[in-house]
């Protein structure tokens, strides 16, 4: 009352004032460090910092293949990872044909198909093939989602052994091959392929598998990137929106939707900073609208958009079982 009639603002004004000054400061800081993250900041010197050699898993299509070739044009040496013998050489050739003066060797190795040993001895052989290699960088992007949106229960055996194989065995037995080297050398980057599905969305019903063994990624991630900072190892999982892909479905760019080639631009350039990130721009923007919808209307939407994808694939499906 004695503030009013000095004509100064009451104390609960001015505390309301402050903390609106505080939120704003903090959203402004928030802005300036992302912009910088994402249009003005240096790549790190990766084969200077971490070591002369990448591994790339999934390396004969899509994002995979787009991060091998900035990886070889960023300084380093490749190993190509894949299924394919006859794709992993025409990657392998066509990376030579850029004269980026790197290295490339090929391994292949399906994470799914039974045959030639278990998975770990597969893998263990892996482990042995980069035994001599100074490995600086591990990209664990293989992965697979669903042909089209479908509930839990129509998930067959065949489709949920893919997904565990390659989501979650894959990046999981890989890291472990590559880890000890790592270790001994007090060097390294690990980048594991994430999906703002898991991490960004509040929930991406019917591709719910998929969506958990991405969770799985960037959990694991997580932990792995607290374990290993001392050790001189930064691990991160990148979360990024929808990049056109066979994976995605999506053949043509967008300005949502990036070729592999632009998103992966944007991907080298956060390798070895923060443990969770979204590099592309316009997936951080889309992230940032998602955050400000409440949570049960952003679930109804994604319901509602992916049950209309699930009725388009079976509709698909259908007319190929009549052909
Ligand atoms: N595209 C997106 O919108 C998006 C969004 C978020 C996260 N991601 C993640 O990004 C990663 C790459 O996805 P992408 O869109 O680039 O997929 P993609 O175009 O389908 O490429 C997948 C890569 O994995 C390889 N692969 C598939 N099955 C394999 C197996 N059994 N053994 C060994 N290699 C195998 C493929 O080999 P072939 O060439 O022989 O087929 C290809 O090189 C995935 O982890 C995905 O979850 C993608």
């Amino acid at each position: 009352m004695a503030c009013e009639e000095h004509g100064q603002p009451p104390a609960w004004a001015l505390a309301l004032a402050a903390l609106g000054l505080l939120v704003t400061a903090r959203a402004a800081a928030r802005l300036a460090l992302w912009l910088y993250a994402a249009f003005l900041r240096p790549a790190r010197p990766l084969r200077r910092r971490y070591g002369a050699w990448a591994v790339v898993t999934g390396a004969t299509d899509g994002i995979g293949r787009a991060l091998a070739f900035r990886l070889a044009a960023s300084g380093l040496d490749l190993v190509l990872v894949g299924r394919s013998p006859d794709k992993l050489a025409a990657v392998s050739a066509e990376l030579k044909s850029k004269r980026l003066g790197a290295q490339v060797r090929t391994f292949v190795l399906d994470f799914v198909a039974d045959g030639d040993g278990d998975l770990a001895a597969r893998v263990g052989k892996l482990g042995e093939f980069l035994r001599d290699l100074d490995v600086g960088v591990l990209v664990n992007n293989v992965g697979a989602s669903y042909p089209y949106a479908r509930y839990f229960h129509e998930v067959d055996e065949e489709l949920a052994r893919k997904l565990i194989r390659l989501n979650v065995e894959a990046v999981t037995r890989v890291t472990h091959a590559v880890l000890p080297g790592m270790v001994e050398r007090g060097r390294g980057a690990i980048m594991n392929m994430g999906s703002g599905a898991s991490a960004i969305m509040p929930s991406d019903p019917l591709y719910t598998l998929y969506v958990a063994t991405k969770a799985y990624v960037d959990q694991f991630s997580r932990c792995l990137y607290v374990e290993y900072k001392s050790k001189g190892i930064d691990v991160q999982c990148q979360v990024p929106i929808q990049v056109a892909t066979k994976l995605a479905s999506i053949r043509k760019p967008t300005f949502l939707a990036p070729s592999p080639e632009t998103y992966a631009r944007a991907a080298v350039r956060y390798i070895g900073y923060e443990p969770q990130c979204t590099p592309y721009w316009t997936h951080a923007l889309v992230g940032f609208f998602i955050s400000l919808v409440p949570e049960p209307i952003a679930d109804r939407m994604f319901l509602n958009r992916n049950l209309k994808i699930r009725t388009k694939g079976r509709a698909k499906d259908a007319r190929k079982k009549a052909q």
